[in-house]
């Protein structure tokens, strides 16, 4: 090989085949990953011809740049029957290399993968992050699966629960990336559930705050009584009022921990957080799909596709249909979650205002003992420096449901919005549950 020829290959190997923004393409695959099937656009850029792609594994455009946990990762995924999604860098026939944003369903016999270009910001950080896996796959012999483990522990690192939380929220980013890039409006669905993580996140922190600071008030109480028992017999009614104040406080924190543990499993809020993401990924999947279908049917009647393609509109609508379905089921879900919060958060309100009447009762029976309460004073006192910050974390509580509510209901398509309202008697799901909404 001489000096020109390899020059020209390096060249090649760092060549990005350029696509337009609004080109989506597909391949089908059977169960094995072996190609079945894919679009003009998939042809025309992996730069395969059809009877190269077809019947060859989809590892034929694999790229030598990609860790292998990220196919652990996917295949993991979509043998369990739920899509995927990915950033992959593939290699076309002549060498050179394009990065795509894909989106793999599985559909019976096999799957279909979907892919868009990718744009968004957090690609910068994937592809910096590839890097330090294929490295530590090579430096480290990692296998495929502890790669796998090593890349969600990363992402950890960057703030997602897990690697569907980061697909997610890539997925939704570059959607809405695209949206902007080709001149569309802001899709606001994918908007709503991109805002109400945060949400969520901000009323879990309140939640572990009102926590913590009812398990720092634990002792008032206590101290209460014995400070009672030194009035004896005048300081019987704050006894009874410190074992009062010390049940109800036990309620809130039951109430509060029962929330934050789920049962001693994991978070409930952790388990909406998990449910938003799925349908994030599912709404901006759901757009995404739908364009693909659109454009195979266009490019059959327009003639740009090969013969035999009418399986392949068939297939890709079936695939809609189910996205639709499951991304009304998910988003419904979502919003049974959203009002289980806004009641929880009620309930809590609640509490609060029966513990701060006997607070209130403990100030009045205080000054009608006058000066033999000088000694109650210090802990009343810090009392009502407790109630002011827990009314003022559980304000921010309620205001943050309100918030989740809108955002959600805005999320909602429409025809979902008013079977599940209460006005039509809930017929999807639990009644009660968005009954309080
Ligand atoms: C529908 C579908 C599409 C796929 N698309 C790609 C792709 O574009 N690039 C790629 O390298 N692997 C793709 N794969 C994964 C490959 O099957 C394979 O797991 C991967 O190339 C790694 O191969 P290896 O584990 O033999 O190295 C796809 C799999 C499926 C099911």
């Amino acid at each position: 090989m001489n000096i020109q020829t390899t020059a020209s290959e390096f060249a090649r190997k760092t060549e990005d085949v350029a696509f337009a923004m609004d080109e989506l393409f597909f391949s089908r695959t059977d169960e094995r990953g072996v190609i079945a099937a894919g679009n003009a656009v998939f042809r025309r850029i992996s730069g395969f011809d059809w009877d190269e792609l077809v019947g060859a594994p989809h590892k034929v455009v694999r790229h030598s740049d990609m860790p292998k946990g990220i196919f652990h990762i996917l295949w993991t995924r979509i043998q369990t029957g739920v899509p995927a999604g990915a950033y992959v860098k593939n290699r076309t026939k002549d060498g050179r290399y394009y990065w795509v944003y894909a989106i793999i369903s599985p559909i019976p016999g096999g799957y279909v993968s979907v892919r868009l270009k990718p744009t968004a910001q957090v690609f910068e950080t994937v592809v910096a992050e590839y890097a330090a896996a294929l490295s530590a796959e090579r430096d480290e012999g990692l296998t495929p699966a502890q790669s796998a483990q090593r890349i969600c522990e990363r992402l950890h690192g960057l703030g997602f629960a897990n690697y569907e939380a980061f697909s997610a929220s890539a997925l939704a980013q570059e959607a809405m990336a695209r949206d902007g890039a080709l001149g569309r409006g802001e899709d606001g669905r994918t908007r709503c559930l991109s805002r109400l993580l945060p949400v969520i996140k901000a009323i879990e922190g309140n939640q572990i705050k009102l926590f913590q600071a009812f398990e720092a008030i634990r002792g008032i109480p206590s101290n209460m009584r014995i400070v009672a028992s030194r009035l004896e017999p005048a300081g019987g009614p704050i006894s009874a009022i410190s074992q009062n104040y010390r049940l109800m406080s036990n309620e809130v924190t039951d109430h509060l921990g029962a929330f934050l543990s789920d049962g001693g499993k994991r978070s409930l809020l952790d388990s909406i957080s998990g449910r938003i993401d799925q349908a994030l990924f599912m709404v901006a999947a759901s757009r995404i799909q739908r364009e693909v279908s659109e454009a195979a049917r266009e490019a059959l009647v327009s003639g740009g596709e090969r013969g035999g393609f009418e399986q392949e509109v068939d297939v890709l609508t079936s695939l809609v249909d189910g996205y639709s379905k499951t991304t009304a089921e998910v988003l419904a879900s979502v919003f049974r979650d959203v009002a289980q919060l806004r009641r929880s958060a009620k309930d809590l309100k609640q509490l609060v205002t029966g513990l701060d009447s006997i607070r209130v009762l403990c100030r009045v029976e205080a000054g009608r003992l006058g000066a033999n309460s000088a000694s109650l004073t210090p802990v009343i006192n810090q009392l009502d420096r407790f109630h002011v910050e827990i009314d003022n974390t559980l304000e921010k509580i309620m205001e943050q449901a309100e918030d989740g509510k809108d955002l959600v209901e805005r999320a909602m398509p429409r025809a979902v919005n008013r079977t599940l309202s209460p006005k039509h008697g809930g017929a999807i799901g639990h009644p009660r549950a968005v009954g309080i909404l």
